[in-house]
């Protein structure tokens, strides 16, 4: 069954809107498996899994206030990004509210000003669509809820403001909920959709909840190719049926491992999946190369560490050359040692963010 969100009804009464805000914090997310390949509006071609963070996040507070006169089709927005204009993201925020016109109907009769802020630094690498996306996602849900008490809810408030944050940025959708969330048809995940995450950290062992994932910046540049241009290479990649089927599969193998809290098979399938984003990269037409020569010496460390102490650590990759570096809390002391002395010599001066399993977004 599709859901179908729009609603002509959720309109105000002009004469009684008053001024405000909300806003929201909502973290990044570090998939397991890899969500690569799309169709129609941000659907996924293959289910993914992913941690949600902590500390790389996005503040976002979305103020609004009576628009006078009769409402034109546009949205009015005016948007400031870490206390400035921000020219390029207002164009693709505003673009992006334009199409939710018929979902959320009163954000015509609204002048809006959207703050929007990220915890890491601009130029870390770090994507942060997931994170404004879901921010941006949270506050309309709660605007919807606060002027017509739609929402109240919980599960479906969440579930509505991960379908609009995957409108918006697909792998967004996994940012709502706390630890770990799920993306995408899966035989082995009830409730879960194509549409929109579910929330997955029941299905985790303890250790897996208090996980920590150092990301390692090799290059603060943004990248040479967008998500979205590799998602439609997937399109005509000779890999891609086989992809799908190896990433549903690949599923359906970590699930008992996270339940079981078994570190050493989720190394394996967390970097097979890593290597196997950035090889579907590299046998696309055309190809590209995300990865730089420091993250394949982080890489080569990284496992030479493991194999002479038998620390569970581990490495995951976004679309970028960073290193998500994954251990469980237990192992951090050792790891972080060498991780110090080993491999931010190899980094962009040294950079880092130390990140966590995180607790899902707050309403500040
Ligand atoms: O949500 P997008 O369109 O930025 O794509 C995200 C793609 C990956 O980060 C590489 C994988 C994922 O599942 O998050």
């Amino acid at each position: 069954m599709t859901l179908d969100y729009r609603n002509a009804h959720l309109l105000l009464d002009s004469s009684s809107i008053q001024e405000g805000s909300v806003t929201w914090r909502s973290p990044s997310n570090l998939a397991l498996i890899k969500y690569w390949g799309k169709h129609g509006q941000q659907l996924p071609r293959n289910p993914s899994i992913s941690i949600t963070l902590q500390e790389a996040y996005t503040l976002t507070r979305l103020s609004f206030r009576r628009r006078e006169g009769v409402p034109s089709s546009a949205i009015s927005l005016h948007l400031q990004f870490n206390g400035h204009p921000e020219p390029a993201f207002a164009e693709r925020m505003s673009r992006f509210l334009d199409t939710l016109t018929e979902i959320f109907p009163f954000l015509r009769q609204l002048e809006l000003d959207l703050d929007t802020v990220n915890s890491f630094p601009h130029s870390s690498g770090i994507a942060s669509s997931a994170s404004a996306m879901s921010a941006l996602a949270l506050c309309l849900c709660t605007l919807e809820q606060r002027f017509f008490g739609t929402l109240e809810n919980r599960e479906d408030f969440l579930r509505k403001a991960s379908y609009i944050a995957r409108l918006g940025s697909g792998s967004a959708c996994r940012s709502v909920y706390p630890v770990i969330a799920a993306w995408g048809r899966h035989g082995s995940l009830d409730g879960s959709s194509d549409e929109y995450a579910i929330p997955a950290a029941h299905l985790a062992h303890p250790s897996f909840h208090t996980l920590r994932n150092t990301i390692l910046i090799v290059s603060s540049k943004s990248k040479a190719v967008s998500s979205s241009a590799g998602h439609t290479l997937m399109d005509q990649h000779p890999y891609a049926s086989v992809r799908y089927a190896q990433a549903s599969q690949r599923l359906g193998q970590l699930l008992p491992v996270l339940r079981q809290g078994d570190w050493e098979s989720f190394g394996q399938i967390v970097e097979d999946e890593a290597l196997t984003l950035h090889a579907l990269m590299m046998a696309s037409r055309p190809s590209f190369v995300l990865m730089q020569p420091q993250s394949l010496s982080l890489i080569a460390r990284i496992r030479q560490f493991r194999k002479e102490t038998g620390h569970p650590v581990c490495f995951s990759l976004d679309a970028g050359p960073n290193l998500h570096v994954l251990y469980p809390e237990a192992a951090s002391a050792p790891v972080e040692a060498f991780l110090r002395e080993q491999c931010l010599p190899l980094c962009e001066q040294g950079a880092f963010i130390a990140d966590r399993a995180g607790q899902g977004p707050s309403e500040e």
